[in-house]
């Protein structure tokens, strides 16, 4: 069977952009690939973060993908660290990868503006951490929004460079693009994070969840409730095209342009859809939170099965490099 990898950060409560961009679209694959989905640690400590909260952050993490309703008879779900062939692949790779590559990468180039006083090595190797977390398992495919897609792009360089420089081991592996429409934050303008606060969390509380969509930001240029609206401008438009049924969808769009609906309306019928949908999920995270030890055994025989498979690669890397055997 194909095989796919992506990774998710531990941020711990995963948001409805992580939601709609990556993890629903990995529910859907599970039936059709052989599937490891990894939450990244060893990613995550390339920016500044607290230690003492850190395993509480990936265990809520993985609760938050199980919630979702990714299935562990169907895919591994793993932590990174758990598996050490991850960042000794990196190694290699750091030994084929141009610097200049890694350089002009826009999350770097991004990242190094957002952390000034923490640009350190990590940071810049990130993406051939990632490369490693793909090739090691040499996945052909990997689920990701459009954000990661220079990230797999390089991924493929790195295999390329490994097979031509050395024995042709690894695939180029492709992107499967989600194709939902990227969701901004609530303020309408930038990417919906967790460092802006600007996101609507995953297993937020309902009232909460009205408070943010009732003060989101929709079209600026539509001022009065008679003025026509933009769908394309709104980022509310954007949440129903991810929360709300399609055929919901040209009523909404052509509601709006001609100021039918405003954005009060409009936005009460994406808290209906939305809320519809996360429900459920909430309901799954608490009955989950009950069960700790089944969240860490779920972990335990997603590392142990992905072990067996990384360590086949890296011998056969250790081998082709020439390495003391
Ligand atoms: N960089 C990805 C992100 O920020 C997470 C990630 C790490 C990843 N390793 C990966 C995604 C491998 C896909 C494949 O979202």
């Amino acid at each position: 069977m194909n095989k796919i990898f992506s990774g998710i950060q531990p941020t711990g409560e995963i948001h409805i952009g992580n939601y709609v961009g990556a993890i629903r679209n990995w529910i859907g694959l599970v039936d059709d690939y052989d599937c490891i989905y990894s939450v990244v640690d060893y990613h995550a400590i390339t920016v500044d973060y607290e230690a003492d909260q850190f395993q509480e952050r990936v265990l809520e993490t993985a609760l938050n993908l199980l919630a979702c309703g990714l299935d562990p008879q169907k895919c591994r779900i793993m932590v990174q660290s758990q598996v050490p062939e991850h960042t000794e692949l990196a190694w290699v790779f750091n030994c084929v990868t141009p610097i200049g590559e890694v350089e002009r990468m826009t999350q770097f180039k991004e990242k190094s503006k957002q952390h000034r006083a923490n640009i350190n090595m990590g940071l810049m190797d990130y993406p051939v951490l990632q490369a490693a977390d793909i090739l090691v398992y040499k996945a052909g495919f990997v689920p990701v929004g459009e954000d990661q897609v220079q990230h797999v792009e390089l991924t493929r360089e790195i295999a390329r460079k490994f097979n031509s420089r050395f024995q042709p081991i690894f695939p180029e592996p492709q992107v499967i693009l989600s194709c939902a429409a990227k969701i901004l934050g609530v303020d309408g303008k930038s990417k919906m994070s967790k460092t802006l606060n600007n996101y609507i969390g995953l297993l937020e509380a309902e009232e909460s969840i009205w408070e943010k969509l009732r003060t989101a930001v929709t079209d600026v240029k539509r001022v009065r409730r008679k003025d026509p609206g933009c769908p394309e401008d709104c980022n509310i438009f954007t949440m129903h095209t991810a929360f709300s049924p399609d055929t919901m969808i040209p009523e909404l769009d052509k509601g709006c342009r001609r100021a039918d609906i405003g954005c009060v309306d409009c936005k009460k019928k994406l808290f209906e859809n939305m809320t519809a949908e996360l429900g459920p999920i909430r309901e799954r995270a608490s009955a989950l939170r009950s069960q700790p030890d089944y969240i860490r055994d779920v972990l335990k025989s997603g590392a142990e099965s992905c072990r067996d498979e990384a360590q086949q690669t890296m011998e056969e890397v250790r081998s082709v490099l020439g390495l003391y055997r």
